[in-house]
């Protein structure tokens, strides 16, 4: 490639090699080493996949429990970074929230910059572990709630719902939960992922690395889809508009539909497939079909006129929604799963690294000489 060919946006460009997950975006499959995200989210909790991505395979009972005991002993929040959460003013971004106490995070663990492979396994586990918590103390201290402490042997997916309301989320929301972190947990090089790999790539720590992907997640583009899909399906449902008209208004007036589209699936997104049947589920259960016919107008409409297919946000804004999940917690969900994703390309970054640096055409100015300032 020669200097002068620009890829807009790295459209196609393999910039490195990994073993962690695969997307054919022509037969539209997700695999995490080996394994189809169908078989995953069927038959494998967060945790184990957690395992999974961090060393290769799935774990034996033996391996779970040690994990699951790791990451218990490793959630307790610093002090200092519940503060940070107490004085973050209402209006702050829920994820520029998140960004910060992560960051914060990294202030208060005395391995921030220890790089051997045994410290920075200790801090992907740190970092994963306390994650949740801190979107669960957000959340309760912007309504004036004191954070409530997870319950000792409870999963992550049911220790997350827990700690937002206090009540023991019935098992099929712990399910649901369950299957939406499974989900979410890799996905190739994303813009969050490959940021954090650029930043480890200079051996700069795994705080600041994480911390860079959720500033990537945080664009509309990307992680923070999910929250636009949902504002528009309440803005469709306190109008009572067509959700018809509403998406070809959107279209017409050249605006992009969130949750539509992908840089690398050109058919439906697995996930999107998977959620969209727990949505019809989901919404049966609860008495609140709308949701599913608002969101199946709109994936026709989009479809048959922009020929796009739905990515995992758009479905996974309804599925978060009917479990009573507040809409500006969805990207920080999805920031929460994806750090399994982050840190296990992180550990892979550093098992063989090189500094990640593309070129740039120039396509500036040349040959220019310094005028004195009093003559310019
Ligand atoms: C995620 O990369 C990942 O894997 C991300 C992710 C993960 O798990 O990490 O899968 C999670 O981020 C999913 C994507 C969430 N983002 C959105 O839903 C936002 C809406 N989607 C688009 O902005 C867009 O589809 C992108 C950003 C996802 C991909 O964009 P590309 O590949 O850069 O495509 P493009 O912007 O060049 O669009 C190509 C054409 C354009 O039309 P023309 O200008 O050529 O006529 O398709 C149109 C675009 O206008 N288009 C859309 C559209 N997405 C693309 N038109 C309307 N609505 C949309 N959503």
């Amino acid at each position: 490639q020669n200097e002068s060919e620009e890829v807009r946006g790295l459209e196609g460009v393999i910039a490195l090699s990994s073993e962690l997950s695969s997307i054919d975006g022509e037969a539209g499959q997700l695999v995490y080493r080996g394994y189809d995200i169908h078989d995953l989210a069927e038959n494998a909790s967060f945790e184990e996949v957690v395992y999974l991505l961090w060393h290769g395979d799935l774990p034996t009972q033996s391996q779970l429990d040690a994990l699951k005991s790791d990451l218990r002993t490793a959630r307790e929040l610093p002090a200092p970074v519940i503060d940070i959460l107490r004085q973050a003013p209402d209006s702050a971004h829920p994820m520029a929230v998140l960004r910060t106490a992560i960051s914060a995070l990294g202030l208060y663990d005395d391995e921030a910059d220890a790089d051997s492979p045994e410290a920075n396994r200790r801090k992907a586990t740190r970092l994963l572990a306390r994650t949740p918590g801190i979107i669960a103390a957000y959340a309760r201290l912007r309504n004036g709630d004191e954070p409530i402490d997870p319950l000792d042997e409870a999963s992550m997916a049911y220790n997350f719902l827990y700690m937002l309301n206090g009540e023991a989320p019935g098992s099929a929301a712990e399910a649901t939960f369950d299957t939406c972190l499974v989900l979410h947990a890799d996905h190739g090089l994303n813009a969050s992922t490959f940021t954090s790999r650029v930043i480890g790539s200079t051996l700069s720590d795994m705080y600041s690395a994480v911390s860079g992907a959720i500033g990537a997640l945080k664009g509309p583009l990307h992680g923070g889809a999910n929250r636009e899909v949902m504002r528009m399906l309440l803005d469709i449902d306190q109008k009572g508009a067509d959700p018809v008209e509403y998406v070809q208004e959107k279209l017409a007036s050249k605006e992009r539909v969130m949750g539509f589209g992908h840089r690398v699936y050109r058919t439906m997104d697995p996930r999107a497939a998977i959620l969209r049947d727990r949505v019809q589920e989901l919404s049966e259960e609860r008495n609140a079909t709308k949701w599913y016919d608002y969101s199946m107008a709109i994936l026709n409409t989009v479809k048959s006129e922009k020929g796009l297919d739905p990515n995992v946000d758009f479905f996974s804004a309804s599925t978060y929604y009917m479990m009573g999940l507040d809409p500006d917690l969805f990207t920080p969900i999805f920031a929460l799963s994806r750090s399994a994703g982050w840190t296990a390309h992180l550990l892979e970054q550093w098992a063989d690294n090189r500094l990640i640096r593309p070129r740039a055409a120039y396509v500036g100015k040349t040959g220019r000489t310094v005028t004195p300032i009093d003559a310019r």
